[in-house]
């Protein structure tokens, strides 16, 4: 299929790469930065603009793979009329492109992308479409990205993306503040990686809810409160403590 991407960041590359790999022509890289079309465009042999009126007219999908924002200015700007045009966000629903074009759709991958790592993770994909031709068409080329793609509404779509993010944006979050905080206290963070692996790697043998520990979950509050009390001089992170351990405490006691 020949594939137009509009975006040059993560998922951008990523979709390219992936769909190049498995056949498929990226045309051209549409950005309203020209530099960052030229970069991506350069590295799929792919043209390139930052014109919006310059956007190839005979491909045979439009990726519209901007952040969540753009996809509305998007929707002001760009008409295509009937040629398929699909977003990638989980959280914007699939009218929000609605005036782009009749043959609309959405390819969400339920996946942290970044482009830095090129060794790409296994992406579930999930589609949307507006019509059983687009379906086909989207599905075709899910199939370049992921061995495992599904059909969402926008509805599902939504409540994926809040999972995702509870299990990789918070956690990832975390685990940055950890790093932090043992920078600060002159800790060796490293001395960590160990735990942080096995916080992960039995996830795939066991529930997470059968493997929690730690002293919210034994109601050990002389504990909670010594780390409170390291806590004092962080009233944001002092706050995350108290309402995870909350949440902890909740989900196993209520
Ligand atoms: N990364 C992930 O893990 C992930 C996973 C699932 C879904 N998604 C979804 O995929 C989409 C793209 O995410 P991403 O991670 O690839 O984002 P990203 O790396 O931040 O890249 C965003 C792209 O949008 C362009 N852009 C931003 N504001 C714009 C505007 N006002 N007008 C035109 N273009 C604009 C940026 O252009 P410039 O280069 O000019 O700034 C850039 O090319 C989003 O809808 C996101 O929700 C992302």
């Amino acid at each position: 299929m020949d594939i137009v991407i509009i975006g040059t960041g993560n998922v951008a590359h990523c979709f390219g790469h992936l769909l190049k790999l498995h056949g498929h022509q990226v045309k051209q890289i549409v950005s309203r930065t020209l530099s960052h079309a030229r970069e991506l465009a350069e590295t799929l042999n792919a043209t390139y603009t930052d014109d919006l009126l310059d956007i190839a007219l005979d491909a045979d999908v439009y990726l519209l793979a901007v952040s969540d924002t753009a996809i509305a200015e998007l929707n002001d700007q760009l008409r295509l009329g009937k040629r398929m045009v699909a977003h990638t966000a989980g959280a914007v629903p699939m009218s929000a492109i609605s005036r782009i074009s009749i043959n609309t759709g959405v390819v969400y991958p339920l996946q942290s992308i970044r482009k830095e790592v090129k060794n790409y993770p296994p992406i579930p994909v999930m589609l949307e479409a507006s019509n059983d031709e687009v379906l086909k068409r989207l599905q075709a080329l899910a199939q370049g990205i992921s061995s495992s793609v599904a059909v969402a509404t926008s509805e599902q779509r939504l409540k994926y993306h809040l999972a995702a993010v509870l299990c990789n944006n918070f956690t990832n979050h975390l685990i940055a503040q950890a790093k932090a905080y043992c920078e600060r206290e002159h800790l060796d963070f490293s001395l960590l990686h160990p735990i942080i692996k096995e916080t992960f790697d039995r996830l795939e043998k066991y529930p997470p809810e059968s493997v929690q520990t730690g002293p919210a979950l034994r109601q050990d509050e002389t504990t909670m409160s010594l780390h409170r009390e390291l806590l004092a001089g962080d009233e944001y992170l002092q706050l995350v403590y108290q309402v995870i351990s909350d949440a902890i405490y909740q989900f196993y006691h209520r």
